[in-house]
């Protein structure tokens, strides 16, 4: 169960020539236990990839398998919608009512709930997502941008998806700000054990918190795997034209520096000063 992609492929209905802006795309995503960081250029098919996962876009060739549900017209969507949630890039836009708590009860009444067990949602997804409930009267304009990120994050949670997909989630945000950010997806993802699949451009957060990386590249696949099997690998990195995690291109100077050999794969402080220590 989860999500099955079976040779994926799809092409924009474009004016121009047809491009594929995924091709041959196979993998397989448990609905538990997985903290997935999607990474590749600009155009190489991120965005296009994860809208297949819950039917905002129909595969042109290829089986998408979601919980059971195959994603083709005509097949009933809203089931894949509600167990796939999908926070999209700057879902602060995507705020339109009155109040925070009524933003986020629309999703819940969408799918059946009743206003008063919509307005309990409200308040148990508020303080998930690191707010109080003082923030529910309020406008969800007159919040900071971090804010009204995370009252958009707990509108899609507040739908109970088994699987959250974010879309470059930390963009824009402040250090602090990501660091906050990413912090709570850490805590969806343990605490309620979902599977949490992020794009990212930023190869810190990848080290840092995934547990499985795909990388993308020119519409294909071209790696899935562990981060460390990814960034332990110089080749790999050099042909995915990858940027490295801090901490290892530290590495990296210090064995430059005093021509030694300590591991490079590090991906955080306390491995680092253990490797230092061997200096
Ligand atoms: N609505 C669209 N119509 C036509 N072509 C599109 C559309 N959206 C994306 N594309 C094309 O599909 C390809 C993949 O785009 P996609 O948005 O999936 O890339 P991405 O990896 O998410 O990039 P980024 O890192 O910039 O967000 C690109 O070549 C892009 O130009
Ligand atoms: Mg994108």
């Amino acid at each position: 169960m989860g999500i099955k992609f079976d040779n994926v492929s799809f092409e924009y209905p474009t004016v121009n020539e047809k491009v594929f802006a995924i091709k041959d795309i196979n993998l397989s995503i448990k609905p538990e236990g997985e903290l997935i960081a999607i990474v590749g250029h600009t155009g190489s098919g991120k965005s296009t990839m994860i809208q297949h996962m819950n039917a905002l876009l129909l595969p042109s060739n290829g089986d998408v398998d979601v919980f059971g549900h195959k994603v083709v017209k005509g097949e009933k969507l809203t089931p894949i919608r509600k167990r796939v949630g999908m926070v999209f890039q700057f879902p602060e836009y995507q705020l339109f009512e009155e109040t925070v708590e009524k933003d986020i009860m629309f999703g819940p009444l969408n799918f059946g709930l009743t206003k008063e067990e919509a307005k309990e949602k409200a308040e148990e997804v508020i303080s998930i997502v690191g707010l109080d409930e003082s923030f529910l009267p309020r406008s969800p304009f007159n919040l900071s941008g971090g804010q009204m990120r995370r009252v958009a994050i707990a509108g899609i949670l507040a739908m109970e998806p088994d699987i959250l997909i974010l879309d470059e989630p930390t963009v824009g945000l402040d250090p602090q700000g990501q660091i906050e950010m990413m912090e709570l997806f850490l805590s969806i993802h343990e605490k309620y054990n979902k599977t949490v699949i992020l794009v990212t451009h930023n190869m810190d957060v990848v080290s840092e918190y995934a547990n499985r990386v795909i990388v993308m590249k020119k519409a294909r696949l071209v790696f899935d795997g562990s981060p460390v099997d990814l960034f332990g690998n110089e080749k790999l990195v050099r042909d995915y034209d990858l940027d490295l995690p801090k901490y290892m291109k530290i590495m990296k100077v210090l064995n430059d520096k005093f021509d030694s050999k300590l591991d490079e794969t590090v991906f955080n402080l306390e491995d680092l000063v253990t490797e230092l220590k061997k200096l």
